[in-house]
């Protein structure tokens, strides 16, 4: 029997990985540059802190979350997204009580039961970061930067970034009151993702990929903000302006998760297709104190690192070249592996990128393989050499070879042989 990955799950093979590692670094750097901290936390959690944190009338709590029964009887879920799970560990390590702020960020695997296509996985890994603690539209705009950026130093071009408000639990009622009036004569005309949105949150139907185009005279949130809302949302747009991120407003942008208010956002990219946010997010100023905590705001995003590499490929973008092999010890004969190994680790405790031979090939065959590898030198120790009590090394680059006695080699490669 051939076992294949789960439908929805990708191997990222040594051939990709450095691209990985590269995205993740540049990432890694933004975040510090930004002040946030890096934050782990499991890769599950109680059923329970999603239902209530990612909210029940979501499509993620009700169709696409990882559930199982531990032995324990317990009802575990693996993570479908990091704002619920970062917002139990700041309060569950008590970490606003002596500065009531936190700028965490995490690299991590989420898991979600959608149906896969390009850009959309069951297993996906997200750069995340949150700002709890500050209701300033600084901290929106500082999320949203941070992630604009982060795409722009990663050499992506063609980025959107969709802006809305979706006011909070003052001014929020009226509009969605209204906008029941509006849709439900027209539910009969709608699809059926619209018909089941509309019954549990009718804000998202405006989000429907197929019918939007119906709901270009639906009544909008603007009319209804309060004037906290209206003036954090200039605020924010003000800021935007200055520090010379482009946006669009967007008034259909309402972002499939039950927990935010105020700013939503997504970044768009054009070099993907159907599944085009490369990440989004908002302000959720109820979520910490839905899980428990006392009031306290909060803004963050999520994004998905396998679209960013997808957008980076669909674009040309250049990824830095791997690190190249600096020597690769050819050998024949047991004598020669022993001396080699020897070299090969000396080589290595200082630093240089070594490899040996494991394959008992032909020396032309070793040397084939260095070149494979882009080695920068191959040191050969053939029956001839260990005779006659050399190494002979070969510079791949300039194709000149030289013999070095084997009491020297090592000292010599590394620039400390005695004069
Ligand atoms: P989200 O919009 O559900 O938000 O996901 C954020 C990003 O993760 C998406 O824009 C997309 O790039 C990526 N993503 C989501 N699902 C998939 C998937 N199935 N396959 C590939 N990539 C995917 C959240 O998760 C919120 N926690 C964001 C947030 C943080 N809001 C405030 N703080």
């Amino acid at each position: 029997m051939k076992f294949q990955a789960s439908k929805g799950t990708s191997d990222v093979l040594p051939g990709e990985s450095p691209d990985w590692q590269y995205v993740e670094s540049v990432i890694r750097r933004q975040a510090e540059r930004f002040g946030f901290k890096e934050i782990r936390t499991p890769i599950f959690e109680e059923t329970a802190l999603f239902v209530k944190g990612t909210g029940d009338t979501t499509d993620i709590v009700q169709k696409e979350m990882y559930t199982f029964t531990d032995k324990g009887n317990r009802s575990i879920t693996l993570r479908p997204e990091g704002t619920p799970p970062v917002v139990r560990a700041l309060l569950e390590h008590n970490l606003l009580k002596e500065i009531p702020l936190a700028k965490v960020y995490y690299l991590a695997p989420m898991f979600r039961y959608e149906r896969p296509q390009a850009g959309r996985m069951r297993q996906h890994t997200q750069f995340g970061a949150e700002i709890v603690g500050s209701a300033a539209p600084q901290a929106d705009v500082e999320v949203i930067a941070l992630l604009f950026f982060t795409l722009q130093e990663l050499g992506l071009a063609g980025l959107k970034l969709r802006l809305n408000t979706l006011g909070c639990p003052k001014c929020r009622p009226q509009y969605r009151e209204k906008l029941v009036e509006y849709l439900k004569p027209k539910l009969s005309d709608l699809c059926e993702f619209c018909n089941e949105r509309f019954s549990r949150n009718p804000l998202r139907v405006l989000d429907c990929k197929i019918d939007q185009h119906k709901f270009d005279d639906a009544p909008e949130m603007d009319q209804f903000l309060c004037p906290e809302c209206k003036g954090h949302f200039q605020s924010v747009q003000n800021d935007l302006k200055t520090i010379g991120i482009p946006f669009a407003l967007d008034k259909k942008l309402v972002r499939g998760l039950d927990y935010y208010t105020r700013t939503a956002f997504e970044v768009v990219s054009e070099h993907l297709g159907a599944q085009d946010a490369l990440g989004g997010g908002g302000r959720y100023d109820g979520l910490v104190e839905e899980l428990g905590g006392d009031p306290t705001p909060g803004v963050g995003f999520g994004s998905g690192l396998e679209r960013y590499l997808l957008a980076m490929k669909n674009q040309g973008v250049k990824f830095p070249e791997v690190k190249r092999t600096d020597y690769f010890i050819a050998t024949l004969g047991n004598e020669a592996k022993a001396r080699g190994m020897e070299i090969c680790t000396r080589l290595r405790l200082k630093g240089c990128l070594c490899e040996q031979e494991l394959l008992d090939r032909s020396l032309k065959a070793q040397v084939r393989e260095a070149n494979r590898l882009n080695a920068r030198y191959v040191i050969i120790l053939g029956e001839d050499e260990i005779k006659k009590g050399v190494a002979t090394i070969k510079d791949m680059d300039g194709h000149s070879q030289t013999e070095v006695p084997l009491g020297e080699l090592v000292e010599k490669i590394l620039g400390t042989a005695k004069q």
